[in-house]
């Protein structure tokens, strides 16, 4: 399983990758905006310099635009400010329709916002690269968003598509744990249930106890 960090801030996406772990970046209009970052040529600015952290990851950059032929230029401009951008754009019919132009036309593409099965097999049929179920806010609204994650998975599985599950939303780090059970190919989460994968009570005691019993023969 790929992990992806879920981000546009610099700080937290250095820390990822220097912990070795980091596969690519996703980021979204909310997140940019949460950094400050204002105007177009600061946000491309800023999706280069997340491919020059990442180096090899894939990192989508999502179009704002909602009809087909603006969704078609924005993600070309995207696509044109490094060669591992990865255009993200919203599961609605215009959307599909780019995503199949971007197909066909070579450019990869992550399938955002999505929250149903059905939404996956349209996001698949149309030749996305990566599909994004919301788990967290399917929680938020009372439903399970990691058997939604398993629904598409035995999907996928069943029919031969190729796009990769993305879990999005991520809350917590038990739910990247139930995310990579239930067959996700990619997570991507903050920073914060990343690093709490790392945590366990009986690891620190262990460690501490080890230590304590290193000074006899040091
Ligand atoms: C996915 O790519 C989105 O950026 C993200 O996971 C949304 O998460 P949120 O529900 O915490 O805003």
């Amino acid at each position: 399983m790929k992990f992806f960090i879920d981000t546009a801030n610099l700080e937290q996406i250095k820390e990822a990758h220097e912990l070795g772990i980091l596969d690519g970046v996703t980021t979204n209009p909310s997140l940019m905006a949460k950094e400050g970052i204002k105007g177009k040529d600061a946000v491309y600015k800023h999706y280069k310099t997340i491919c020059e952290i990442v180096k090899d990851g894939d990192i989508s950059a999502e179009v704002i635009s909602t009809t087909f032929n603006e969704i078609i230029e924005e993600g070309k401009s995207l696509a044109a400010i490094h060669p591992n951008i990865i255009v993200k754009v919203p599961m609605i019919k215009d959307g599909v329709k780019a995503i199949k132009w971007f197909t066909d036309n070579g450019i990869p593409t992550n399938c955002t916002l999505v929250f149903s099965a059905g939404q996956a097999i349209l996001a698949a049929k149309a030749g996305a690269k990566y599909v994004s179920p919301f788990i967290g806010r399917i929680d938020d609204s009372n439903w399970d968003g990691v058997e939604l994650i398993a629904q598409i998975a035995q999907i996928y599985s069943l029919q031969g598509f190729h796009t990769e599950i993305l879990a999005a939303s991520i809350r917590s780090s038990l739910h990247i744990v139930k995310c990579a059970e239930a067959g996700a190919d990619v997570v991507t989460s903050p920073l914060e249930p990343i690093l709490g994968l790392l945590k366990h009570p009986l690891t620190d005691l262990g460690l501490a106890k080890f230590l304590e019993d290193a000074k006899k023969f040091a």
